[in-house]
C-alpha cells in the first residue's frame, strides 16, 4: 500500500531519484505552457529528473521523442498526445519494456493495460454539453452557429464537437460553418475574418473548442464592426484568465474550465504505481461552467 504521511497525505517519497519522460504535443499556448510548468515544477519538488520533449504539433516527432525516452531508460513516461492515432506502437514498446505510461489531457485510440497504464483528463463531452446548454438558454434554441474546431484527430476536439452537436440536435440552432483552427488564437482570428467577410451577418453564435480560439474570434468580430455579446455570442472552453475577463464583461457568453494543472495528480499517480498500488484506468478531472454570474479572472491561468 501507499505510505501515508503523518498529516494523512500521500507520501510522495517513492518519487525521489526517478527519471520521468514528458512528451508535450506542443508548447504554443498559455494553456500548454501552464501544463508544462505544472509538470516541471512538481517533478522538481519531488526530486524527479524530467526528460522533456516538445513535439511542436507533429505526431511523427512525438512518436520519435517517446522512442528516445525509451532508449534513455526512463522509469515512466507522461504523454500529452497530439492526436488519438500515431503513438500506439511506441507506447506499446514502452509498456513492453515495463515503463508505465500516463496519458495526460488527451486520449489515444487504445486500451489501458496495452497501449498505456492510465489516462488523466477532463470530460470533454461534458464541457461542450454545458456550453451548448448555455447557448440554448441564451438564444431560445434558435440561430446560426459557427464552430471553430481544435486539432483534427485530437480527442479534445472530437469529443467537444460531439458533446455540442448532440446537445443542440433537437433545437433550431443550425451549424452553418465548421472549420479547424488548430486550438490557436492567430489561426482562429484569420479563419473568423474569412467567415465574417463571406457571411458575417448570418452568424449568431461562435462555439470554439478552446479559449485561445474564442479570443482570436473575438478580435476578428470586433475588427469587422460587430458587437460581441450582442450581435454575436462567443463561447470557449479552458477557463483562461483573459476569457474569464471577457465572460465577466459580457463580451463572451461562457467558457467551461479545463484544468492544465496536471503536475500534482500525475506525480501522485506515479507514486502510487511505484508503490504497486492499483490506479484507475481513467481519472476524470472535474470542470465548471463559467458565465457572467460566476466568471472570475483570478480563477484562470
Ligand atoms: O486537450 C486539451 C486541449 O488542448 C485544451 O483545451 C487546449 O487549449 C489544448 O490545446
Amino acid at each position: 500500500p501507499v505510505k501515508q504521511a503523518e498529516n494523512g497525505e500521500l507520501d510522495m517519497s517513492a518519487l525521489s531519484g526517478l527519471t520521468v519522460g514528458f512528451s508535450q504535443c506542443d508548447n504554443a499556448s498559455a494553456w500548454r505552457i501552464a501544463e508544462t510548468e505544472s509538470i516541471q515544477e512538481t517533478a522538481k519538488e519531488n526530486d524527479v529528473t524530467l526528460v522533456y520533449a516538445d513535439a511542436g504539433g507533429d505526431i511523427a516527432k512525438q512518436a520519435s521523442d517517446i522512442g528516445d525516452m525509451i532508449a534513455q531508460g526512463v522509469d515512466y513516461i507522461i504523454a500529452a498526445p497530439q492526436e488519438e492515432d500515431g503513438l500506439q506502437s511506441v507506447l506499446q514498446e514502452a509498456m513492453a519494456e515495463g515503463i508505465g505510461v500516463i496519458l495526460v489531457d488527451r486520449g489515444v485510440n487504445g486500451e489501458a493495460g496495452t497501449d498505456y497504464t492510465t489516462a488523466i483528463m477532463s470530460d470533454f463531452i461534458w464541457e461542450a454539453e454545458q456550453v451548448a446548454k448555455k447557448v440554448i438558454e441564451a438564444t431560445e434554441g434558435k440561430g446560426n452557429v459557427v464552430i471553430l474546431q481544435g486539432t483534427p484527430g485530437a480527442t479534445s476536439a472530437t469529443e467537444r464537437n460531439e458533446g455540442f452537436l448532440n446537445t443542440i440536435k433537437d433545437t433550431d440552432l443550425k451549424v452553418i460553418v465548421e472549420q479547424p483552427a488548430g486550438f490557436l488564437m492567430a489561426e482562429a482570428q484569420s479563419v473568423m475574418e474569412n467567415i465574417l467577410q463571406a457571411q458575417g451577418d448570418e452568424v449568431d453564435v461562435v462555439f470554439c473548442h478552446n479559449d485561445d480560439m474564442a479570443l482570436g474570434a473575438l478580435t476578428a468580430i470586433k475588427a469587422a464592426g460587430y458587437k460581441p455579446g450582442e450581435d454575436i455570442l462567443v463561447c470557449g472552453i479552458d477557463g483562461a484568465s483573459a476569457a474569464l475577463e471577457a465572460v465577466k464583461s459580457g463580451e463572451m457568453l461562457c467558457t467551461a474550465s479545463c484544468s492544465p494543472y496536471f503536475g500534482p495528480i500525475t506525480f501522485e499517480t506515479i507514486a502510487k504505481l511505484k508503490n504497486n498500488e492499483q490506479v484507475d484506468e481513467k481519472l476524470i478531472i472535474e470542470d465548471t461552467l463559467f458565465d457572467i454570474d460566476n466568471a472570475d479572472p483570478a480563477l484562470g491561468y
